[in-house]
């Protein structure tokens, strides 16, 4: 299933304290999707170290269907409340792999952009299952 060592190895290669990953992410993001940005509050950092900390705790439990499951739900379902729609996700994924691929320069790898790819699209998935049924 999920290459937990390709994942963890390659956010070393680009994760750094100062989140300037994270700050980047952002900003490749709003350049990309301007409509998200007035969903956001005007400081990014707080954000920024809650992203960073989530997609940490994330790796840390791969193997723990009963965790993922909760966890990501109720971020789901605080996702649903904030106005984030399905197609988001994708929005993000793409912003966030792209930039991590920046900033591992000539080291980032096609297999560790599989990786994160598919990862994120099970976090999201987990998430849009909490979402509440749409009526029509
Ligand atoms: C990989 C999927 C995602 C993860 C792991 C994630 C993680 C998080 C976390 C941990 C928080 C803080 C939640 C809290 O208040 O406890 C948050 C808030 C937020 N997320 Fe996400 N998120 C994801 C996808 C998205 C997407 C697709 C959007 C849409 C652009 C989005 C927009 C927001 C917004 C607007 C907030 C609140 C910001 C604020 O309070 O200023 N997130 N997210």
């Amino acid at each position: 299933m999920l290459n937990r060592e390709v994942l963890q190895d390659s956010l070393s290669l680009v994760i750094d304290d100062e989140h300037k990953l994270m700050l980047a992410f952002y900003d490749r993001l709003f350049d990309e999707h301007p409509e998200v940005r007035p969903l956001f509050g005007a400081d990014l950092r707080p954000q920024a170290t809650m992203l960073q900390q989530a997609i940490a705790a994330v790796l840390d439990h791969l193997d723990d269907a009963e965790w993922l499951g909760r966890t990501l739900g109720a971020l789901g379902r605080r996702h649903a409340d904030l106005g984030v729609t399905p197609e988001m996700y994708g929005w993000v994924a793409g912003a966030l792999v792209t930039t991590m691929a920046e900033r591992g320069g000539g080291d980032w790898t096609d297999e560790m952009t599989a990786a994160w790819t598919e990862a994120l699209g099970a976090v999201a998935g987990l998430m849009l299952d909490a979402y509440p049924a749409v009526a029509d």
